[in-house]
């Protein structure tokens, strides 16, 4: 019970105070995604530098859960090696999937873990996330065609 109000204050804190949120200009890359159930929308941009996330932000519209989750994804990945984020990324989505993860790596992130057991909020612990993976992605292939 204790833990339930601890998490729901991080979420809450996440939620009224986002970190990492706005944007980039220069060269980030921008990502727009939709919660197809819910239409709310998330836009990430990304700065990635020798392999490292450089920078991140997010703009976006939605329940309290995309944002806060999308506020921790930021906070966890910044600085990271881009590899290391994307397992962070996965060690999360394995969480919502229910699956049994070492939380040690996940730091405030396991605040989010109960939403596993809300099917219907899946989706929106995951948006940022999503967006992340896809900046990621279309941030390789910029680099590989020049
Ligand atoms: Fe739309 Fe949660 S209800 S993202």
């Amino acid at each position: 019970m204790q833990l339930d109000d601890l998490y729901r204050q991080v979420i809450m804190d996440h939620y009224q105070h986002p970190r990492n949120q706005g944007e980039l200009s220069g060269d980030a890359l921008s990502v727009d995604l939709r919660n197809p159930s819910c239409g709310d929308e998330i836009t990430l941009q990304l700065l990635v530098e020798d392999g490292v996330v450089k920078d991140v932000r997010f703009r976006g519209s939605g329940c309290s859960i995309s944002m806060a989750s999308a506020s921790m994804m930021t906070e966890a990945v910044k600085g990271m090696p881009v590899e290391d984020a994307l397992k962070v990324t996965k060690v999360f989505r394995d969480m919502m999937k229910g699956e049994d993860v070492d939380t040690d790596e996940l730091g405030d992130l396991e605040a989010l873990q109960g939403v596993s057991k809300f099917p219907a909020r899946i989706k929106c612990a995951t948006l940022g996330w999503q967006a992340f993976e896809k900046a990621v992605k279309n941030e390789a292939h910029e680099h590989h065609d020049h």
